[in-house]
Formats: structure tokens, C-alpha cells, sequence
């Protein structure tokens, strides 16, 4: 585990702790070089008391026959290449492969982190580990990039709807709302409770980064019209948990929300991790909370035309680790949700 100090990696290392078939052999850092796992996350309880290393690819692979990276976007491309070639399979959780084509993440991140790559292979070869719709290629990978918390969302709603041409895929609007790990567990000034607490407020509403990533994987894996949306993030006062309320414009044909919800039951019949609620029960972050399960409902506009889907999940397992052990699970033939959480202890 490659972050094991941060959200995403504790999340991995405590899912793994409990896991029957997976084992955590290296843990790797930054600032954290030199903890021992039960200085650093005594809360987690038992399991190896393994120290953080730096992340030298020869150590990880000594170690390793998977790695999990949960870096700041950028730092996955300069381990990724050489782990590859000494035979380590990668689960990456940050951006830096979720592009079919390094362009795409050079404008967005490479810009803004002042930083160029040269391992536009490796992106085309990377498998979008999102698995509802990419089991198959997911368990034959050698590098997974898994989508982050607002492309799985807004994809799991999405995708079914797209490919069946039930919505229109232009004009899509996805309101989602998120709790404050989902900056991570570095310090920042917005994230405080001081300023986060007893707030609601938007950010990134121009071009937030996810943007282009949901519109490429949505054109890609629904049915390959250019999809456009506009992603409006809020921040919540709270830990974990996102929530996103997407309107979209039907088809010309039209359809109720009842046959929506029978497409979306039936896409996701034999899905292990998403489950479609009635119409008019609509989903709630507690719903999903610590669990690795997406909560999606269905309902129409009261003018006609329009569809409004909303989508639940926990932005740090289904939107982030446990997509992650997901994928790990299927890379080595496991039942994909072995390890996996699906029930909240309510409330
Ligand atoms: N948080 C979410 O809800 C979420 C959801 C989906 C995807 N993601 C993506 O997942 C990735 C990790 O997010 P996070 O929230 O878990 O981040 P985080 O809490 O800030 O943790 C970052 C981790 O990266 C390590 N790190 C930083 N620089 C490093 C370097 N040069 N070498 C080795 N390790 C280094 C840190 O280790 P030290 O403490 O030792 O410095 C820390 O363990 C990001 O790319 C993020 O965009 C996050």
C-alpha cells in the first residue's frame, strides 16, 4: 500500500486487515517514512506492524505481487512505469491513468502540477477500473485506474441510461454534494471546521476536473455520442459520503421513471455493489455510509422531458478504497466483494 498514511490509504490497509485472501507486505509514504503502523493508526486495531518505506519499486516488488497507490495526482506516473516492469500489478486510486489519452491529463493536471509525462502507453493500456462496466478487462489488467468519487457516482447513473439512448447526452447537469475527506487528510485552510462547519457552498463550478473525465468515460462506455455536462460540487459539513442529483433531458420518445428504475434494476440485477431503490424512495449518504454499495433512484420531472436521477455512495470505499479492493479482488479471480463491507451499521 503506497499512501497507507492518507484517507484512501487506511481505508485499503483497514479493509485488507480483514480480508481472508489479501495481505498488506509494504507500506509506503512521504512525510510518513519511519511510523510504525500502530503509532500511526492505533485505531485500526491489530495486523502486521509493518513500518512506512519510501516507495522504491525494487522493495515493493521484493515485497508485493499488487500494489495499491493512494498519491497525490502525478506522483502515481513516476512509480507506475518502473513497478510494471518489475512484474507488480497496480490498483491506482488518484487521476494519473484515468485518461485514455495522457493529452487529456496533461491539460487538466499536468498544467496546473507543472509537470510533463512521456508514459502515454501506459494510459492507453490502463483498464478503468470501474467494474460494473469493465469486470472482464479489470481482471485481466496490469494497471487499474479506479474512478474517484464523482465519476463513480455519476457513471453508475449514467452509463445505463446512455447506452440504452434513454436520455439525451447533452445537457447534463450533475448537482453532487460531498463530505470533507474527500480533500484528504493534508491540512488545507477550506477544509477546516471553522470554515467547512455550518456551511454549504459550491466550488470548481467552472470546469471542475472531473468534468472531462465523466464526459470521456460516459462517451466511451455509453454508447460513444459526446456526451456534455456541467458538474457542480458543493462541500457538506460532514466526514464522508456523496451525493449527486443529475437532470438530464429524455429522449424524444420519453419514459416514465418506472421504466427507468426497470432499466437500472435490471443493468444492475447481478451487481454485487449497486442497488436501485423504488420510485419516490430516494437515497440518503447514511444509507451507504462505510459501506461499499452505490444507492441509485429515479424520478421525473413534473413538466415531462426530464429525468432526475440521484446517486449515493461513500466517497472513500465505493468512491475510492473499496473500489480499489474491488478491482484487487477481480485481478486475482476472488469473489469481487470479498472484504467488502455492504451494509450500514445504521445510524
Ligand atoms: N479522498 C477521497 O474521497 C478520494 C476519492 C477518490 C479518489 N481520491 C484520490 O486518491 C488519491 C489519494 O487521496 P487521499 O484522499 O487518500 O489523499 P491523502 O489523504 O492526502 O493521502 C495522500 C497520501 O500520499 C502520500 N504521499 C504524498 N506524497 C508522496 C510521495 N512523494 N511519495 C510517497 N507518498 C506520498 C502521503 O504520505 P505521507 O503522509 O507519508 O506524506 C499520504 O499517505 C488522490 O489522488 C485523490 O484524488 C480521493
Amino acid at each position: 500500500m503506497i499512501g497507507a498514511s492518507g484517507y484512501g490509504g487506511l481505508q485499503t490497509v483497514a479493509l485488507l486487515q480483514e480480508h481472508p485472501h489479501l495481505q498488506v507486505t509494504f507500506l509506503g509514504g512521504h512525510s510518513s517514512v519511519g511510523s510504525h503502523w500502530r503509532e500511526m493508526a492505533p485505531f485500526l486495531g491489530t495486523g502486521t506492524d509493518l513500518q512506512v518505506k519510501p516507495p522504491d519499486p525494487d522493495a515493493i516488488a521484493a515485497a508485493a505481487d499488487l500494489a495499491v497507490l493512494s498519491l497525490p495526482n502525478g506522483r502515481a506516473s513516476t512509480l507506475v512505469p518502473t513497478l510494471l516492469e518489475r512484474g507488480v500489478r497496480v490498483v491506482d486510486l488518484s487521476a494519473d491513468y484515468r485518461f485514455p489519452h495522457l493529452d487529456d491529463w496533461c491539460q487538466i493536471y499536468g498544467a496546473h502540477l507543472g509537470m510533463n509525462r512521456s508514459d502515454g502507453g501506459l494510459c492507453g493500456e490502463a483498464v478503468y477500473g470501474l467494474p460494473e462496466f469493465n469486470r472482464l478487462a479489470v481482471s485481466k489488467a496490469r494497471l487499474v485506474a479506479c474512478p474517484g468519487c464523482f465519476p463513480t457516482t455519476s457513471l453508475l447513473a449514467l452509463l445505463p441510461l446512455l447506452r440504452e439512448g434513454l436520455i439525451m447526452p447533452k445537457d447534463i447537469i450533475i448537482d453532487a454534494k460531498t463530505g470533507t475527506s474527500g480533500g484528504g487528510r493534508e491540512a488545507r485552510q477550506h477544509l477546516l471546521l471553522a470554515e467547512a462547519g455550518e456551511a454549504v457552498a459550491p466550488y470548481g463550478v467552472e470546469g471542475h476536473r472531473h468534468t472531462r473525465e465523466i464526459e470521456i468515460q460516459a462517451t466511451a462506455l455509453g454508447g460513444h455520442q459526446p456526451v456534455q455536462l456541467q458538474l457542480t460540487p458543493h462541500l457538506l459539513p460532514m466526514g464522508r459520503g456523496l451525493l449527486a442529483t443529475i437532470y438530464a433531458r429524455l429522449s424524444p420518445s420519453g419514459h416514465s421513471a418506472t421504466k427507468l428504475t426497470n432499466h437500472l434494476l435490471e443493468t444492475y440485477r447481478d451487481q454485487p455493489c449497486v442497488d436501485v431503490l423504488p420510485v419516490g424512495i430516494y437515497p440518503s449518504t447514511k444509507w451507504v455510509h462505510k459501506t461499499n454499495r452505490a444507492l441509485l433512484s429515479v424520478a421525473s420531472s413534473a413538466h415531462g422531458g426530464q429525468v432526475i436521477v440521484m446517486a449515493a455512495l461513500d466517497n472513500l470505499l465505493k468512491g475510492q478504497a473499496g473500489q480499489g479492493v474491488q478491482c484487487l479482488n477481480l485481478m486475482v479471480g476472488l469473489p469481487e466483494t470479498m472484504g467488502l463491507p455492504l451494509q450500514p451499521f445504521y445510524p
